[in-house]
């Protein structure tokens, strides 16, 4: 496979909602049969966690439906990335804000989108961030990866051509 699609989700701590969007939609792909295609990574626009594991409870929510956030480590979102990424996925508004933020000659706007736009029940088109609120908002965030995962995959494998290649 020459060139994998090479996708982004960003939040702010990259401990609790941008960690489980990389692993639900890496297990999707990986349930297609298409995972040498894509290569799937997350960050946070912050600097507040890098190294850290993702949040107790956010993992709790993962192994609960049958997700692993075990190897995750919290990193920031490079301006780099810009470039090097094909799809930059983010959570909130805010996220939006700090990214575009750092596309200093307005090059890859394009690139740069809310995650809940594929979202078929899209509510305000961002993810609730959890960190500061109870179970409930951490059952709520994986309902709404796991639906948007579902409609993103399936829009990424029209948009690249990948259709005979899914299992
Ligand atoms: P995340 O959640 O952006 O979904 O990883 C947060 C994690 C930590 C903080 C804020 C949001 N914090 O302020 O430390």
């Amino acid at each position: 496979m020459p060139n994998p699609i090479r996708i982004q989700f960003v939040c702010l701590g990259n401990i609790c909602r941008s960690p489980l969007a990389k692993a639900v939609f890496r297990d999707k792909v990986k349930d297609a049969g298409l995972e040498e295609h894509f290569e799937i990574v997350s960050s946070g626009t912050s600097n507040y966690h890098i190294g850290d594991q993702a949040d107790r409870r956010m993992r709790q929510t993962a192994e609960r439906n049958g997700h692993s956030l075990e190897a995750h480590r919290a990193s920031q979102f490079q301006a780099e990335d810009l470039e090097s990424f094909d799809h930059i996925f983010v959570m909130d508004k805010s996220n939006l804000n700090d990214v575009l933020h750092l596309d200093e000659n307005d090059e890859y706007g394009g690139k740069v989108r809310l995650f809940r736009e594929f979202d078929p029940d899209p509510d305000d088109y961002q993810v609730p961030d959890p960190y500061h609120g109870g179970r409930e908002g951490f059952e709520n965030v994986y309902d709404i990866v796991n639906r948007t995962s579902d409609a993103l995959l399936h829009r990424l494998v029209e948009e690249h051509g990948l259709a005979e290649h899914v299992e």
